[in-house]
């Protein structure tokens, strides 16, 4: 195709399309604020939207603001579809660490999200192929998810897509990085307590969400940050796949935004 003026500015749209959204607030409750409002959007648009939900302590502040527009009657969850990212293998799912606890602390018992309609999946299963298969087929019934959240970690992985030669496409269980266990290691009592293991969601079902929302706080996470926006594609930077999604934002605090 000859490559005439239309076309340059076609080309042009497709590489603005292609980056990733960057936002700086200045405070980590900034971010929270910022990212609440994609919430508030969407669930007013669109009530039975399917929301991706993360842990860590990236989102907490996030879940207390969305607490609070809730009880502001702002936002509705009603009709609200939770999915999580991720969730540690071998511990039960009533553990003051799991993350299906960690939902329930932060977000679940203080809107009025039905119970029926918040998946994570379930570490302490016997057969975990079967219940990455189930999540998986639950993800496919109720999918493609409207917005996904992500926190990002130092390693650069996404959910638990951990860096690898090569990474998993669908829901599947993950050895922990060193790095990443050591990360989670300030939530348990001893170091024996910490997870080694984790089912995680796929690449395919982060890419295939129709929004992504990425947020990274404080100084811990300004060099993956930097990395992310300057890397290639790069299986070794879980994260860098983002890059493939045409329709992502990440905000960051300054202090995560000060190496750029
Ligand atoms: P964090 O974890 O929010 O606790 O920093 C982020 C992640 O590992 O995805």
């Amino acid at each position: 195709m000859p490559l005439n003026h239309g076309n340059i500015l076609h080309l042009q749209k497709a590489k603005v399309d292609a980056m990733i959204k960057l936002e700086i607030e200045k405070s980590p409750l900034l971010v929270a604020k910022k990212a609440s409002l994609f919430y508030q959007e969407l669930l007013a648009q669109k009530p039975n939207a399917v929301l991706g939900l993360a842990t860590g302590s990236t989102p907490i502040l996030l879940y207390k603001e969305l607490v609070k527009l809730y009880e502001k009657k702002v936002i509705d969850f009603s009709q609200a579809i939770c999915f999580n990212l991720d969730e540690y293998c071998h511990i039960p799912k009533e553990h003051p660490q799991s993350y299906n606890t960690f939902m329930h602390e932060q977000l679940y018992h203080a809107v009025n999200i039905s119970s029926k309609n918040t998946f994570i999946p379930k570490g302490d299963e016997v057969d975990l192929s079967k219940e990455c298969k189930r999540y998986n087929a639950l993800l496919q019934e109720h999918g493609p998810i409207d917005l996904q959240l992500l926190g990002i970690g130092r390693n650069g992985h996404v959910g638990f897509n951990e860096p690898n030669t090569e990474l998993e496409i669908g829901t599947h269980v993950v050895k922990l990085k060193d790095e990443t266990i050591n990360d989670n290691s300030r939530f348990f009592d001893t170091d024996e307590e910490v997870p080694k293991y984790a089912i995680s969601v796929g690449m395919k079902t982060i890419l295939t969400s129709k929004k992504i929302l990425l947020l990274a706080v404080g100084k811990e996470k300004a060099t993956i940050v930097k990395e992310l926006l300057e890397s290639r594609i790069t299986t070794n930077i879980p994260a860098s796949l983002l890059h493939l999604h045409s329709d992502i934002t990440l905000i960051c605090d300054e202090a995560a935004a000060s190496l750029l």
